[in-house]
């Protein structure tokens, strides 16, 4: 490591938007993940170097932050969350020092970046799965039931399908919640405690913002790991505390890794964060995470698993705000990621209601994270070939389609493997690599070509075609998030809700209105103000306001 990457570069002065105690209260975080983002060197996977000369384009978007997802050395069995040495960067992805010149360039663009964390498991190949002695202090290992031990520790599943324990040659088994190059790890072993919050204090060191915490609702299992009992795992994740996810236990490891956190925060105003990705039951639970002594911010997937229906968003909108209001959270709002059918195709292969619904998460009170490609309107690629595929649920879970194991129904999966109907329920056709420019395949994502397929018929939804035309996904995206930081009003902060037909939303934020039609078809009202900016074209004639189906505007009042 050369000198220059202990000295870490100072994150941006300003907070996100310049309003409020915190940067990421009001924040719009954008995820890459990393192999699809940008190639630098041909090989047909996005890399660090990639990420750095395309930040330019995250800072035209407008975004605060940058979340990078695992870049660390790892054998990519589930796409580098199977973490073999968690202070390396992959070779595929670069150096650290790619790393520490990535760090600098957003720093001086004006862009904190969040690192992914995964305390959860590690890669069976780290170094203390390989070797036993130190694996069966580490890991999760427990004898078998039956005669010989020949049978499964208990009834658990994996998320990816089939049970979560495999037997060693040894005899015994153990628990890997998702693949099983992927093992548990114990986190009553205090060395476990020791080791990652060094490695937290490692990437800080390096300069680095925050991190978003892989399965942060997952590290501790119920005594004695009891069986579930009966056989529906999959619908119960997400709607019941089970005795491996949102056990209580967890709280104690984020109240150490903020105390960790804070310490971090010094004279120079520097804020680190946490972001949970946790499943929890409800809001109120899912709010636990975010005490004020826990971490920063958790996904609310409730909204990002609400149908395009005016009542269950709302309902979904006011149980989200009151359960982080209860805590003194802002909310986290979230359409899309790397474990979910992009939502131009979740709702309804609708590029209208998709350009609709992200209005309405930027008009939201609290913080956005946007997934890279969303910008662009990106539909969810679904007919990638067998012979291309990655995602080990596609392995574990049977080649038929919506065969995942996990929520094959209209909405996304509760544990976060994607599925919805007449898609296939697995993940890579979210993370095709992304369009930049040009006419044909890989369109600017490299030199080389790409890792999945790229469809024919993306050329006019690159960053170039796009760029410049006012109607395009991207420029409403830019406009929106120009807005957002000149508007006081939007961010963090009050919202109430205004009358309005059926099947319509209307709320106003501080010198803001926002009206959202989720019918299929046009609806009149009284105008409420200036149309500030709209999914779709919106008209006002003697003072009535026509609302297109599936728009959402923000109106001046
Ligand atoms: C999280 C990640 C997902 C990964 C899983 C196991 O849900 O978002 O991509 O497969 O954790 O680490």
């Amino acid at each position: 490591m050369t000198q220059e990457l202990t000295s870490p570069s100072p994150a941006p002065q300003a907070p996100g938007s310049g309003r409020g105690p915190g940067w990421w209260r009001d924040a719009v975080i954008y995820q890459v993940y990393v192999r699809s983002f940008a190639d630098s060197d041909g090989d047909g996977i996005g890399d660090l170097r990639g990420v750095r000369e395309r930040l330019p384009h995250l800072k035209d978007l407008g975004v605060d932050a940058v979340w990078l997802t695992p870049f660390y050395a790892s054998p990519q069995a589930d796409g580098g969350y199977d973490v073999a040495d968690y202070r390396a960067v992959d070779p595929l992805f670069g150096t650290l020092q790619d790393a520490d010149d990535l760090l600098r360039t957003a720093h001086d663009l004006g862009l904190r970046v969040i690192v992914d964390i995964v305390p959860n498991h590690t890669s069976d190949r780290h170094p203390w799965f390989t070797d036993p002695e130190l694996a069966r202090q580490r890991y999760l290992f427990r004898p078998g039931k039956g005669e010989n031990g020949e049978l499964p520790p208990n009834d658990w599943e994996s998320i990816f399908g089939g049970p979560a324990w495999t037997r060693t040659d040894r005899g015994d088994w153990y628990l890997h919640l998702f693949a099983p190059q992927q093992p548990d790890l114990n986190w009553e072993n205090p060395e476990v405690h020791a080791e990652f919050e060094a490695i937290l204090r490692f990437w800080l060191d390096l300069g680095v913002d925050g991190f978003r915490v892989d399965v942060a609702h997952g590290m501790i299992k119920a005594p004695g790991l009891p069986d579930i009992g009966h056989g529906a795992q999959a619908q119960l994740i997400g709607s019941q505390v089970l005795p491996f996810f949102d056990q209580d236990g967890v709280h104690a490891i984020h109240r150490a890794w903020r105390r960790l956190l804070d310490g971090y925060g010094d004279g120079s105003g520097r804020q680190v964060i946490g972001v949970a990705e946790a499943w929890a039951p409800t809001p109120e639970r899912l709010a636990l995470y975010v005490r004020p002594d826990e971490l920063h911010q958790a996904f609310n997937f409730q909204f990002l698993n609400a149908p395009w229906q005016a009542d269950a968003l709302r309902t979904v909108i006011e149980a989200s705000l009151a359960a982080t209001a209860s805590v003194g959270a802002p909310t986290t709002w979230v359409l899309s990621n790397h474990d979910v059918v992009r939502h131009t195709t979740r709702l309804g292969g609708s590029l209208a209601r998709a350009r609709a619904a992200s209005l309405l998460m930027l008009a939201l009170p609290g913080s956005a994270y946007l997934y890279q490609g969303e910008e662009l309107g990106l539909p969810e690629v679904t007919d990638l070939p067998d012979e291309v595929r990655q995602d080990p649920a596609f392995f574990r879970g049977g080649r038929a389609t919506g065969a995942a194991g996990p929520g094959t129904d209209t909405e996304a999966a509760p544990d976060g493997v994607a599925a919805a109907s007449g898609q296939d329920g697995f993940r890579d056709g979210c993370r095709v690599p992304l369009p930049w420019s040009g006419e044909a395949p890989p369109y600017g994502f490299g030199p080389g070509g790409s890792w999945l397929p790229q469809p024919a018929d993306w050329a006019p939804l690159t960053v170039a075609a796009q760029t410049g035309d006012p109607a395009s996904t991207l420029e409403l995206y830019r406009a929106a998030l120009e807005l957002r930081r000149r508007l006081p009003g939007l961010g963090d902060g009050p919202m109430s809700w205004a009358p309005a037909p059926d099947g319509v939303l209307a709320f106003t934020r501080p010198g803001v209105l926002c009206t959202v039609n989720t019918l299929g078809h046009d609806v009149e009202l009284p105008a409420p103000g200036t149309p500030l900016l709209s999914s779709a074209p919106v008209t006002v004639q003697d003072s009535a306001a026509r609302l297109p189906g599936d728009s959402c505007t923000w109106w001046a009042i």
